[in-house]
């Protein structure tokens, strides 16, 4: 059955964004596609569903113009994604301030104001949802990862605290924890430290990267009615990654 909602997603020109965003298309939603990456954004070009909007998840007017970009074409909100983010690597007594700011406002701040702007529109639709990304880097820590890791442990609170505070409107607020997944902010590491690559695939019980479709998939299902009676939790979708303590070796294959 196509799902004639509306749906915003930021940080779509790329990755697990663009995945989402074809998906909800793909299933009769009508997207708009947000991303800082004007240019990218063109890979809409095609798709008479999927309405390409760039802008700064970092400004508040701009967070504003998406949500009055997508009435004016729609008339409605039923779907938010706030799902654009940034890495920046450096241990705790190297990494510039500058950089860990960067990191609180796009991943943290810029979903914040994105909820912000789309409460009263999404207090509207009989079916409001957002999802979050979050994480498994927001569950625990990482070396040379912390400015990451606050950020999204960050959001992954964030997601209980608006699912308490908007239930009253009729808005679930939901969020998935991707584990390592193919895309391009993750393209540089296989070449760069090809030992971090494939540790990061052994620490997945499947034994692999994800791919921008397999998160979607669950985006998809926390978008939807499906999930109905979900709110206020961070589904992980990481092969398994979180679900082993990592204490002991693996056992062999008999
Ligand atoms: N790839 C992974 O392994 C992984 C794992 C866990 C969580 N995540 C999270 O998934 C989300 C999507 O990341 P991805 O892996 O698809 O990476 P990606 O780099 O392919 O996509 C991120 C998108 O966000 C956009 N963006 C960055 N800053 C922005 C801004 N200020 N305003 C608007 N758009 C902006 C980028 O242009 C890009 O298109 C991020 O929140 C990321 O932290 C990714």
């Amino acid at each position: 059955m196509p799902d004639p909602s509306v749906a915003i997603v930021t940080g779509a020109a790329h990755g697990i964004g663009r995945a989402t965003s074809e998906l909800l298309a793909i299933r009769g939603a009508n997207v708009v596609a947000q991303d800082i990456d004007a240019q990218a954004l063109t890979w809409t070009d095609g798709w008479p569903n999927v309405q390409p909007h760039p802008g700064d998840v970092r400004s508040e007017s701009d967070n504003q113009d998406l949500v009055e970009a997508t009435l004016s074409s729609f008339g409605a909100i039923d779907t938010l994604v706030l799902n654009a983010g940034v890495t920046a690597p450096g241990s705790l007594d190297h990494l510039p301030l500058e950089q860990f700011d960067r990191v609180l406002d796009v991943n943290l701040r810029g979903t914040v104001l994105g909820l912000r702007a789309a409460i009263e529109p999404l207090r509207t639709s009989s079916r409001a949802a957002v999802v979050m990304t979050a994480s498994v880097s927001g569950l625990g820590g990482d070396p040379g990862m912390w400015a990451y890791n606050v950020a999204k442990g960050g959001v992954v609170n964030l997601v209980r605290a608006a699912a308490v505070d908007l239930a009253r409107h009729g808005i679930r607020v939901n969020g998935v924890c991707p584990g390592p997944t193919r895309t391009a902010m993750t393209a540089g590491i296989e070449e760069a430290s090809p030992e971090t690559f494939e540790g990061l695939r052994r620490q997945t019980l499947l034994q692999r990267w994800g791919q921008p479709e397999e998160i979607a998939e669950v985006i998809h299902f926390l978008a939807s009615p499906a999930s109905s009676f979900i709110t206020g939790v961070c589904i992980p979708v990481d092969g398994g990654l979180t679900a082993n303590t990592g204490q002991f070796p693996p056992l062999r294959i008999d």
